[in-house]
């Protein structure tokens, strides 16, 4: 009884769900990591029960039967080993070709580049014109995005496990990785290879959406940022440009098109700040612009904790209203 409840609470301790599960898939890729994960799983138990079963029965039997050593050995030691890591080396290597789709061959195709920690992604349109945003991957369900990567600074990886598998992106290679998703909703993606102190800190916010929806998004995306709504947004919006934010930053339609930063001219409409350290609001914008590092160690944003609080909050209130 006690055992059956042990093997109850397994799934809980593990990560098998949640927003980063590759074992929720939700794209095509996904799944096949999935099935083989699974097979790999019944495989390995199926093996421990088996051993464990030898090794019980060994202890228990008292009397000796000469002869059947070496023929348990050489079957459990040789044949076995080899023929379950044929059968296993098989399946990986059949599944290889699906792993090295072409971008091109995609029916959207998203740049993504991996910064010191941040992710900026641009769509490019069929006619070669881009849309740049970040930390927010936003999909069609049930078509093929093809990324390609790159990196200006160190190695990062792209991982979005609901979605599929990882890739590298490598500074002075140019990365390709295909993914389909098949299920609308929130998933979340991460940095997988060790880049720097807050490495920790570069997620990914993936949101798979209806076709029609999606395009809808993108269209929104296309357009300059929204003119202020208020006056506090007006003063932010004075603010912004008069203290240098535009050097790193862009917001189309402004005069602020710096590029070593995000693009943040739809930026209120994104759920997380800080790719996906904080929840997005003007509030956590408010802190966070007074000192990003206190949230990110060795953030490249300097602090503007100098800047009176009351122009804190209205450069807050003007970004958080660029939807
Ligand atoms: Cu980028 Cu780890």
């Amino acid at each position: 009884m006690r055992f059956a409840r042990a093997l109850a609470i397994l799934p809980f301790l593990c990560a098998c769900d949640g927003p980063q599960s590759a074992l929720r898939a939700a794209g095509r890729e996904a799944e096949r990591v999935a099935t083989l994960w699974w097979w790999l799983a019944g495989g390995a138990v199926l093996i421990w029960v088996t051993v464990v079963a030898l090794l019980l029965f060994a202890f228990h039997k008292r009397e000796e039967r000469p002869g059947r050593g070496p023929l348990l050995i050489l079957g459990g030691g040789v044949v076995m080993p080899t023929l379950v890591l044929t059968i296993v080396l098989v399946a990986g290597l059949r599944m290889l070709p699906a792993t090295t789709a072409r971008a091109s061959d995609a029916d959207l195709r998203i740049d993504v580049s991996g910064e010191e920690w941040w992710w900026r992604v641009r769509y490019i349109d069929a006619d070669g014109q881009a849309v740049e945003t970040a930390n927010e991957i936003r999909l069609p369900a049930d078509r093929r995005a093809g990324f390609t990567l790159t990196s200006p600074d160190v190695i990062h990886s792209l991982w979005i496990p609901s979605l599929g598998g990882k890739r590298d992106l490598v500074p002075g290679r140019v990365n390709q990785l295909v993914l389909e998703p098949t299920r609308t909703g929130t998933y979340r993606g991460a940095c997988a290879e060790y880049c720097g102190t807050s490495h920790a800190h570069m997620l990914l916010d993936v949101i798979v959406m209806e076709p029609a929806e999606f395009d809808a998004w993108l269209d929104v995306q296309r357009e300059p940022a929204p003119a202020p709504a208020s006056d506090v947004e007006r003063r932010g919006r004075e603010l912004f440009l008069a203290s240098g934010c535009g050097a790193c930053h862009t917001v189309r339609g402004t005069p602020a098109a710096g590029g070593v930063g995000p693009d943040l001219t739809h930026f209120g409409a994104r759920p997380s700040l800080g790719a996906g350290t904080l929840p997005n609001n003007a509030a956590t914008l408010t802190r966070w612009i007074e000192d990003p590092s206190q949230f990110k160690p060795e953030a490249r944003m300097p602090a503007f904790g100098m800047l009176p609080d009351a122009d804190v909050r209205a450069i807050a209130a003007y970004l958080s209203g660029l939807r």
